[in-house]
Parts: C-alpha cells; sequence; structure tokens
C-alpha cells in the first residue's frame, strides 16, 4: 500500500494551473451543448481547445488501468441514465437530456480533472432537483476538508444529504489523489461514516465526485468495458473539482471564470 502523497509547492503551482485549464475546457464548450450536437462533436471540439488552444493533453485518450481496454476518446460523456465513463460517439442530444462532461488535462505533467452537467434543450424537473442536489453534495463534501478532519467525513455528508433527498450514491466509483498520477491514492468515498479513515494534512490533493442516482444506487457495466450505467434505468448525475488541502481548509484547483459558484451556504462558511 502506497502513501499518501503531500504535495509541494512546485507541485502545487503545477495543480493549480492544470486545474484552472481543466475547468475552462468546460467553460469552453458550454456553448456547444445544444439540441443536435453529438457527444462526438462535444469530444473533438474539446479535444482540439486542449491541444491546439491550451497546449495540454487529454488525460482520458489511451489511459488503460489494470484489466480495462485503453479508453478511446478525450473527455467522457455521461447522458441520462449513464453513471460515468460514457464514451463520445454519433449519440445525437435531444432537449430534456441531461448529460456530465468530465475533463482530465495534463500540462507539465500535472493532472487537473472536474466535471459538470449541463442541461439540453428543456431540463425536467426531476433532472433539475438531481443536478441540483449533487452539486451540494459535492460542496458539502468539499466544505468538509481541511487539516484534522477525515476522510470519512466527505462521505457521511454526502451520503446523508443524497439520500434525505430520496437519491443514492454509487459505490464502485470514487474521487481519488491526484496529481502527476491520475488516479492514485486516497480514494474518496462518497458515502462512510465520521472520524473514519485517513486524517487530512495540508498538501493533500484529491477530487471530489460523488454519483448520485434518482433510483437505486446498483450500476452496471456495458460491453464496451467503459460505459457503467444505473442498473435499474434511472437518471444519475456527478460534478467533480480537484480540491488541494490548505493550513486552514481547502482550495479548490479546478477553478475558471465560467466555473458555477458555490450554493449560498457554502459561501457563506468558507
Ligand atoms: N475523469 C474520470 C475521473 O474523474 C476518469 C475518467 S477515466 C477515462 O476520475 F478513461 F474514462 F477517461
Ligand atoms: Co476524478
Ligand atoms: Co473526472
Amino acid at each position: 500500500m502506497s502513501a499518501i502523497t503531500i504535495k509541494t509547492a512546485e507541485d502545487i503551482q503545477g495543480m493549480r494551473i492544470a486545474g484552472r485549464l481543466g475547468s475552462e475546457v468546460l467553460d469552453y464548450i458550454t456553448p456547444y451543448v445544444k439540441v443536435g450536437v453529438t457527444t462526438g462533436e462535444l469530444d473533438r471540439l474539446c479535444h482540439e481547445y486542449m491541444v491546439n488552444v491550451q497546449g495540454t493533453i487529454p488525460a482520458p485518450l489511451n489511459y488503460c488501468p489494470p484489466g480495462y481496454t485503453p479508453y478511446p476518446k478525450a473527455i467522457c460523456t455521461s447522458v441520462n441514465d449513464v453513471v460515468c465513463h460514457g464514451i463520445p460517439g454519433d449519440k445525437v442530444l435531444k432537449s430534456g437530456d441531461v448529460v456530465n462532461l468530465d475533463i482530465t488535462v495534463i500540462k507539465d505533467g500535472y493532472h487537473g480533472d472536474t466535471s459538470r452537467m449541463f442541461f439540453v434543450g428543456e431540463p425536467s424537473i426531476m433532472a433539475k432537483r438531481l443536478s441540483a442536489i449533487t452539486f451540494e453534495c459535492m460542496w458539502l463534501g468539499i466544505s468538509k476538508i481541511k487539516p484534522g478532519n477525515h476522510l470519512g467525513d466527505i462521505g457521511f455528508i454526502i451520503q446523508q444529504y443524497a439520500e434525505k433527498a430520496g437519491y443514492s450514491v454509487v459505490r464502485e466509483f470514487c474521487g481519488h489523489g491526484i496529481g502527476k498520477i491520475f488516479h492514485e491514492e486516497p480514494q474518496i468515498l462518497h458515502y462512510g461514516r465520521p472520524g473514519t479513515l485517513a486524517e487530512m494534512l495540508p498538501g493533500m490533493i484529491f477530487t471530489v465526485e460523488p454519483m448520485i442516482n434518482s433510483g437505486r444506487k446498483e450500476i452496471r457495466e456495458m460491453p464496451d468495458g467503459w460505459t457503467i450505467k444505473t442498473r435499474d434505468r434511472s437518471l444519475s448525475a456527478q460534478w467533480e473539482h480537484t480540491v488541494l488541502v490548505t493550513e486552514t481548509g481547502y482550495e479548490v484547483l479546478t477553478a475558471s471564470a465560467g466555473m458555477p459558484p458555490p450554493p449560498e451556504f457554502i459561501s457563506a462558511k468558507s
């Protein structure tokens, strides 16, 4: 078991840049998420922006964790009942669809990993509520990031809030340490008990990326070996930020001009 790394000042500076660039890809793509666009076109636009405008590398392309086939595209596009790792392709987005775009860029060796939900045309009341609750779950989790708190505090508050809203938390995928490596220790579970798991220390960097289902928590993997859907076909939502543990709390690294601001109950606290 490898330990959780504490990032150096140099690492943190590199992660600030990578984080901002990741978030700026989402800012860039926002106006293109419209009725009639394909997920493959969104991938192509993001890929070109990363490589030609930012000089970043899309981390997902050819990413191949043990037991997987190489991921074939530059971003993940997870529509409606797709929980995560949706592969861009010929799918045409229609009014009422809800899609998560998950971006990870590499700049000077450092990874910035962030995702947002987008509505295509007119969203249903259900899709709006699920996305809003999931966004609040992510921020409630982030609000627990502070030296001396435990990783279990993050999962606990997310699970409490999601389940009180009538939703369920996906268990098989979690947040993760990140830096020069895309996925490293620690795992950030989006469920759990307060006071459990590792204590947070200044200089740790990890993602918070809850996947919340409107129905049951169970998932299934599609034959492509990547796409994960809800088993009951219910809607799923996800938001993600990459966050640094500071001396006094946290710093969101995947911040940019177009990023949706934190919920009011967070801004008031931090
Ligand atoms: N960006 C995802 C995460 O948040 C990982 C995607 S891996 C891929 O951890 F290969 F599917 F792109
Ligand atoms: Co991630
Ligand atoms: Co991600």
